[in-house]
């Protein structure tokens, strides 16, 4: 497979902080960014808005690869439109985040999305964000990170998170939720989420997110991919 550009592949579980990390990396290095999570939630909320039933694997699968998604940002804030309708706030409902995950198990929505995760990576670099980044999508990858967290911790920054959106969501609701959809995405038969045999495993829990970043940084400029 070429490369286009240098690639940092970012994976791990719900609320490891990989979102954060990877937007924090991207806007440091200038790079751009592919959150590809919000993708399986734009075929989950693009099902639901089609009506298709929810067990329609073909259908779904026809809707990856047709999809009309724009990426962009205004007045300082990340938007995202799916068939041109603004669906920023839609996607990222618990919701849709479980729909995500039911949808992401299944090999044909799998199979339409590369090509578009592939297109991502453009010069001057890309920084990759999901769970199958470093496994399947990018296994060239320059340099790929698992970032993990304790259960607690997951459950707690995701709480916070949805919280702060005005969501009211119970902590032990969210983290029984949390629990099924690592569950779901550890152990599906396509790209199960797992770290790649070459990745740095770095544990968040306690960490900040400076701290995270640092480190990556610093696992960075050690392989060259950047000046120190
Ligand atoms: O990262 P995010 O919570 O937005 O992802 C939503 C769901 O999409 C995950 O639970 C997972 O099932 C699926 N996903 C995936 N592969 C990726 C990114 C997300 O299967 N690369």
């Amino acid at each position: 497979m070429s490369r286009p550009c240098p690639i940092l592949t970012i994976d791990g579980p719900s609320g490891s902080g990989k979102g954060t990390i990877s937007r924090a990396l991207a806007q440091h290095l200038h790079w751009h960014l592919l959150d590809s999570g919000a993708l399986y939630r734009l075929v989950a909320l693009g099902g639901v808005r089609q009506g298709l039933d929810p067990e329609d694997r073909d259908g779904h699968a026809r809707l990856a690869a047709h999809m009309e998604v724009h990426f962009g940002a205004s007045d300082g804030a990340e938007h995202v439109a799916l068939q041109g309708e603004d669906v920023t706030q839609a996607i990222r409902s618990e919701e849709a985040g479980q729909g995500a995950s039911r949808v992401a198990a299944w090999p044909g929505v799998r199979a339409a999305l590369l090509r578009r995760q592939r297109a991502f990576a453009e010069p001057p670099g890309l920084v990759a964000d999901g769970r199958d980044m470093g496994t399947v999508v990018f296994p060239q990858a320059d340099l790929k990170i698992f970032l993990t967290a304790t259960a607690e911790e997951r459950a707690l920054r995701r709480h916070k998170q949805l919280k702060d959106k005005g969501s009211d969501v119970s902590l032990p609701a969210l983290s029984r939720e949390i629990a099924e959809r690592d569950a779901r995405d550890q152990t599906r038969q396509v790209a199960p989420l797992r770290p790649a045999s070459d990745a740095c495993v770095i544990d968040s829990t306690g960490l900040s997110v400076g701290d995270v970043v640092q480190r990556v940084l610093a696992l960075g400029a050690a392989r060259g991919m950047w000046a120190p």
